[in-house]
């Protein structure tokens, strides 16, 4: 089939590719770029696990034909973590309050927490849990990651982390 040339901006650099109009964004992600942290748990647009930020929104990138995403900026978990090479305040906060066990639902939830953030900065815990619903996780039991969310939100505010009473 036929190739389209496209281009995008992914973690700040630019980068370019020859597509089939059919080629998922998630696998010109993952399989062009080589960047292989964007995972894929489903074939139904529910597990979020290939969730990226895509002109300051939350897509899920299994649910976008790279043609679509021409000229677009990305970020994916692979961009996250500051310029001096130390975690982000949300990558940190996964490691600090165990927000992971696997691993492969984490680039997803942490771009999706990336965005909410940006959306609101100092969520309750009923807006983290509504705000992250399009994500799931196979092993956490979410409690944890709701927990670094809170770590992060409290970082990046410059306010004291107090974890809830249990
Ligand atoms: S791979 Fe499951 S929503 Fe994209
Ligand atoms: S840490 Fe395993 S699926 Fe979330």
């Amino acid at each position: 089939m036929a190739k389209t040339h496209v281009t995008m901006k992914v973690n700040g650099a630019e980068v370019e590719g020859l597509v089939e109009p059919r080629t998922l964004l998630v696998h010109f992600i993952r399989e062009n770029l080589q960047l292989t942290g964007t995972h894929v748990g489903c074939e139904t647009t529910h597990c979020g696990a290939c969730t990226v930020d895509l002109d300051g929104m939350s897509v899920k990138s299994c649910t976008v034909f790279a043609v679509q995403a021409n000229g677009s900026e990305i970020i994916t978990v692979e961009g996250m973590a500051n310029p001096d090479g130390t975690l982000s305040a949300l990558q940190e906060g996964f490691r600090m309050m165990h927000g992971l066990q696997c691993g492969f639902c984490t680039p997803g939830m942490i771009m999706r927490a990336h965005r909410l953030l940006q959306e609101n900065s100092s969520p309750t815990e009923q807006d983290i849990r509504m705000g992250m619903s399009g994500n799931l996780c196979r092993c956490t039991g979410y409690q944890n990651i709701v927990r670094a969310i809170q770590y992060a939100a409290a970082k990046l505010n410059n306010v004291e982390f107090k974890e809830a009473a249990e």
